[in-house]
């Protein structure tokens, strides 16, 4: 059984003339793990994405992709499948026409350029609009059949760039049903969002980058105790708590810091009826971005 990560990067770097945009990166995804590459506007997640499949030359370091570092070859191309954050499609063209252009470009021909091109329209759920022009594709739609044409060539990794953009929240959950099924086939992925209950949700690792550094690897929940922070409790409460209780209270609202809200709930037997309104506020991936980079990932 062959273990070798399916995309290695090591101290990447790469510079659009004075604007640095990936700087130092060093990354692997393992096989068959799902990355999620979190970052804001002009992080740098779509120009690594890039240099990944060779679109674009590091200007320094080396990347391989299932072992071999001819990103460019023909045999890592057929590896590799991308639907780009730009949507990639030809508004004139129907679904169907969009699907077998893109299945010619990467080889495919005769009768198994036509079963994956309808295996597309089903993953992506077009059946009954696959003679209509994209034109009058709603953005879903659109993202839809984006995501679909970089799969036509059944990819080992596939590198989804802002996936969900523009949405509705429909074909968003058709697009992670569809995220689902590739990782049950055992597919890499890497997935690029500003989302990150995204994030949180789909991703076995996650990647945080802001001005082209990988500022944190790991798994959500390492994130959340590597840099989350407590989590904070309130109540509303006219009459002051009793003394056992922790916190603060300021004549009307009981504030209390704690690893551990349950178990503190629970250890100070603080009742409930006490409060007209109780709210635990556990830290996520938010609070990790925040005190990662002083700010919000949607800013
Ligand atoms: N073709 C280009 N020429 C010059 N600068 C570029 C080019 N493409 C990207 N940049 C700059 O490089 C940096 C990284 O951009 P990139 O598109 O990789 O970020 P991103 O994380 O994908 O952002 P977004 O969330 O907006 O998609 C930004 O400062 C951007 O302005
Ligand atoms: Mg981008």
């Amino acid at each position: 059984m062959n273990n070798q990560p399916m995309v290695r990067a090591i101290d990447v770097r790469k510079s659009y003339g004075d604007q640095v945009a990936v700087d130092g990166l060093t990354l692997n995804v393992p096989t068959g793990k799902t990355l999620g590459l979190l970052g804001p506007n002009g992080a740098g997640k779509t120009t690594t994405l890039h240099l990944l499949i060779g679109l674009l030359r590091p200007d320094a370091g080396q990347i391989s992709i299932s072992g071999s570092s001819h990103v460019d070859s023909a045999e890592v191309r057929s590896l590799v499948g991308i639907a780009p954050q730009s949507l990639s499609l030809y508004d004139e063209l129907t679904a169907e026409e969009n699907l077998t252009f893109f299945g010619r470009l990467y080889g495919l021909r005769g009768p198994r350029l036509a079963e994956r091109v309808d295996w597309a329209l089903d993953f992506s759920n077009l059946q009954d609009r696959r003679r209509h022009r994209v034109q009058t594709y709603s953005g879903g739609m659109k993202r839809r059949l984006n995501f679909a044409c970089a799969l036509l060539h059944e990819p080992k990794l596939v590198l989804l760039d802002e996936p969900t953009v523009g949405v509705d929240p429909q074909s968003r959950n058709h697009i992670f049903e569809g995220i689902r099924r590739l990782q049950e086939a055992g597919l890499t992925i890497i997935y690029t969002t500003h989302y990150m209950e995204e994030a949180q949700r789909l991703c076995d690792m996650v990647a945080i980058i802001d001005h082209g550094r990988l500022l944190e690897l790991g798994t959500v929940p390492e994130l959340i105790q590597r840099h989350g922070g407590v989590s904070v409790i309130t109540g509303d409460c006219s009459a002051p708590p009793p003394d056992s209780w922790p916190g603060h209270w300021d004549g009307q609202v009981w504030r209390v810091e704690t690893d551990k809200p349950l178990e503190t709930l629970h250890q100070f037997s603080i009742q409930t009826s006490h409060f007209t309104r109780l709210q635990i506020e556990q830290p996520d991936l938010e609070s990790v971005f925040l005190r990662l980079t002083g700010r919000s990932l949607r800013d």
